[in-house]
C-alpha cells in the first residue's frame, strides 16, 4: 500500500509538473505549440483496474476511496493521489468519468462546449421524465433544463431565459421574501430554547426558509411551510421531504455504480416513486397557484411574475420550470445559507464588520455579497461541474475523446493557495478590496471559482438564489450575534455538498 501511495503521489508530481497542453479537435483551439506525444485516455492516472470489478474494490470498505476524512471529499484525494487529471471508470452501465483539477484546462474545455453543452447527471430522472409512463405523457413536451440536452434543451432555455433571468422580474419578489425572512427569524426566536440553539434539526429548519422562499417564485404565492402548526403529513411537508430523500437517492443510483440499468432494482422503484410523488405535488400547488391567480385583479401596469408569465406561454412549461426550480433551488440555498453561518460564526470580527454595514441602512451592501461568495468559495454546495464533450480534445497530454463525462472540480480548485492566497481564512475583503492588493480575487484564474456553474447552461436560479440569501442573511444577522461551538462544521460530500449534524449554532439577541 504505501509503495503504491508512493508511486501515486510521484505520479501526481509528474502531472503537475507536465507542460500545460490543451487542444482541441481540428476546427477549435490549439494553446499547444509545443505538444508532446498525446497518450490515450485510458492511460489517464486513477485507481489501479481488476479485472471484471474494475476500480469498485477502492470504493468498497477497506479500499483506499471508500471513506474520505475532508469535507471536500473525493476530490482531494484524487488531487493527492493521481494530480490534476484522474480516470474513473464506469461499472454497471455508469459512464467512466475524468475529473478535471486544473483551472486552465477547464476554461479550454467548458468554452468549447458552451453553444449547446450537454450535462448529464440525473439520469434516473431523465429516465423517469422521458421513459417511464411514456403512454401518459405528450412526447412533444420538453421535460426541462435538468433532464434535456442539446436542441430541446437549447429551446427551452432560451423560451425561459428572458423570464427567469430579468432583474426587473426578479426584484418583484424583493418585498415578499423581505417578509418570508422575517416569518423565518420569528420562527427561529420561537424555537430557540434556553441555550439560544434551534430546537429541532437545523438543516429542516433552513430547508423550510429555502422552500417558502422558491416557492414564492416558482408557485406564485406563499405555501406557509414556516407555520408552525404545518402537520407532518401536509403536502408543504411531504414536499420538503421528497426533495431531500431524491437527492440522498439519486446518489445512489445515479452516482454511484447501480445495475438499474438492467434490471428494475429496489432504489430504482424508490427513485421512480419519489420523482412521481414531486411532479404531484408541484402539480398540486400550481394547481392551487393557477385559481388564486384566476381570482386576482387583473392590473394591466402591474409586472407580470415569473409563474404567470410562464403559464401564458403555456402549462407545461411552467409545471416543469417549477418543478426544476423546487428540484433544484431548496437543498442548494439551504446549505448555502448553513456554510455562510457558520463561517461568520466562526469570525466573529467579519460578522461585526457585516452587521455595521446592514446596520448603516446603506442601500449598496457590497460586503454582504463578499460574505456569500466567500463562503460559497470555502463550502460551496455544488463541488464539481460536469460536461460530456461534444468533440475531442487534447488536454495535459491526455487525449479526450468525444462523449467523454468531464468533471471540473471547482471546489478544490478554489481551495488552492496558488488560486486564493490564504484560501482556508474567511476573507470576504478579497472580493472587495482594491485590485493591486494580493489577495483580490482577480488574481485566481476565472474558472478556478464557479459555484454557479458556467455560460448557457450556468445556474438559471442564480439570480434568485441571490436575493433571497442576502435578504435573509441581512435579517439574520441585524437580530442575532450567531456563534458557534465545538469541533468544524461537517460536510458529506454527495450529489451536494451536505452539511451534517451536530449544529452547533448560537443565537443570541442582537440588543
Ligand atoms: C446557492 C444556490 C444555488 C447554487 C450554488 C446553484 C448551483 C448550480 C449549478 C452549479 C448548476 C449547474 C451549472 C452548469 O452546469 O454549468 C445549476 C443549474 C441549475 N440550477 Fe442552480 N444553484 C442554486 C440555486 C438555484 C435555484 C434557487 C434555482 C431555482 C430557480 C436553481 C435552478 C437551477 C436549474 C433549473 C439548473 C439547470 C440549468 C440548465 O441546465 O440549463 N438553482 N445550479
Amino acid at each position: 500500500m504505501q509503495s503504491f501511495r508512493k508511486s501515486a503521489i510521484n505520479l501526481a508530481v509528474l502531472n503537475k509538473q507536465f507542460v500545460r497542453s490543451v487542444t482541441v479537435s481540428s476546427s477549435a483551439v490549439n494553446s499547444n505549440e509545443n505538444c508532446q506525444e498525446l497518450k490515450s485516455w485510458r492511460e489517464i492516472p486513477g485507481p489501479s483496474s481488476l479485472p471484471l470489478i474494475g476500480q469498485i474494490h477502492h470504493f468498497l470498505p477497506g479500499g483506499s476511496l471508500h471513506t474520505i476524512e475532508s469535507n471536500m471529499g473525493l476530490s482531494e484525494k484524487l488531487y493527492q493521489l493521481f494530480g490534476p487529471i484522474v480516470r474513473l471508470d464506469g461499472a454497471f452501465g455508469s459512464p467512466s468519468i475524468i475529473f478535471l483539477f486544473d483551472a486552465e484546462a477547464s476554461s479550454q474545455i467548458l468554452r468549447n462546449e458552451n453553444w449547446m453543452p450537454i450535462r448529464i447527471g440525473f439520469q434516473s430522472l431523465e429516465y423517469f421524465r422521458k421513459n417511464y409512463k411514456k403512454s401518459e405523457r405528450d412526447q412533444n413536451e420538453s421535460t426541462g433544463l435538468i433532464t434535456e440536452q442539446l436542441e430541446p434543451w437549447k429551446k427551452f432555455r432560451s423560451t425561459v431565459n428572458p423570464i427567469m433571468l430579468q432583474t426587473k422580474t426578479i426584484k418583484l419578489y424583493r418585498n415578499s421574501l423581505i417578509e418570508v425572512a422575517e416569518d423565518m427569524i420569528k420562527r427561529m426566536k420561537l424555537i430557540r430554547n434556553e441555550k439560544n440553539m434551534l430546537e429541532g434539526k437545523f438543516d429542516e429548519e433552513m430547508n423550510l426558509w429555502a422552500l417558502e422562499s422558491i416557492a414564492l417564485v416558482a408557485l406564485g404565492g406563499r405555501l406557509n411551510c414556516l407555520d408552525r402548526s404545518l402537520p407532518e403529513n401536509s403536502p408543504e411537508r411531504k414536499l420538503i421531504q421528497t426533495i431531500h430523500d431524491i437527492f440522498k437517492t439519486a446518489e445512489e443510483i445515479d452516482f454511484k455504480p447501480s445495475l438499474w440499468r438492467y434490471i428494475s432494482t429496489p432504489t430504482f422503484k424508490k427513485a421512480m416513486n419519489m420523482y412521481e410523488t414531486q411532479v404531484e405535488l408541484s402539480k398540486f400547488f400550481i394547481g392551487k397557484a393557477i385559481k388564486q391567480l384566476e381570482t386576482k385583479d387583473k392590473n394591466l401596469n402591474e409586472e407580470k411574475g415569473i409563474l404567470e408569465k410562464l403559464l401564458e406561454i403555456d402549462e407545461n412549461t411552467a409545471v416543469t420550470m417549477a418543478s426544476d426550480m423546487l428540484f433544484a433551488g431548496v437543498d442548494t440555498a439551504a446549505n448555502t445559507m448553513t456554510a455562510t453561518l457558520y463561517l461568520l460564526g466562526t469570525n466573529p470580527e467579519k460578522q461585526i464588520k457585516l452587521r455595521k454595514e446592514i446596520m448603516s441602512g446603506k442601500e449598496e451592501r457590497s460586503y454582504l455579497k463578499a460574505c456569500i461568495k466567500e463562503s460559497m468559495r470555502m463550502l460551496p454546495v455544488v463541488a464539481g461541474n460536469m460536461r460530456q464533450t461534444t468533440k475531442e480534445y487534447d488536454i495535459l497530454g491526455y487525449r479526450i475523446p468525444k462523449d467523454m463525462h468531464v468533471s471540473f472540480g471547482h471546489q478544490f480548485l478554489s481551495s488552492m493557495e496558488e488560486q486564493f492566497p490564504r484560501a482556508k481564512e474567511y476573507i470576504p475583503e478579497r472580493w472587495i478590496t482594491e485590485k493591486t492588493d494580493p489577495l483580490h480575487h482577480s488574481n485566481a484564474h476565472p474558472f478556478a471559482f464557479s459555484p454557479f456553474g458556467f455560460g448557457a447552461r450556468s445556474c438559471i436560479g442564480r439570480r434568485i438564489a441571490e436575493l433571497e440569501i442576502e435578504i435573509f442573511l441581512a435579517k439574520v444577522i441585524e437580530n442575532f450575534h450567531v456563534e458557534w461551538f465545538g469541533p468544524p462544521l461537517k460536510v458529506k460530500p454527495s450529489t451536494l455538498n451536505y452539511i451534517t449534524e451536530p449544529f452547533n449554532f448560537v443565537f443570541k439577541d442582537v440588543k
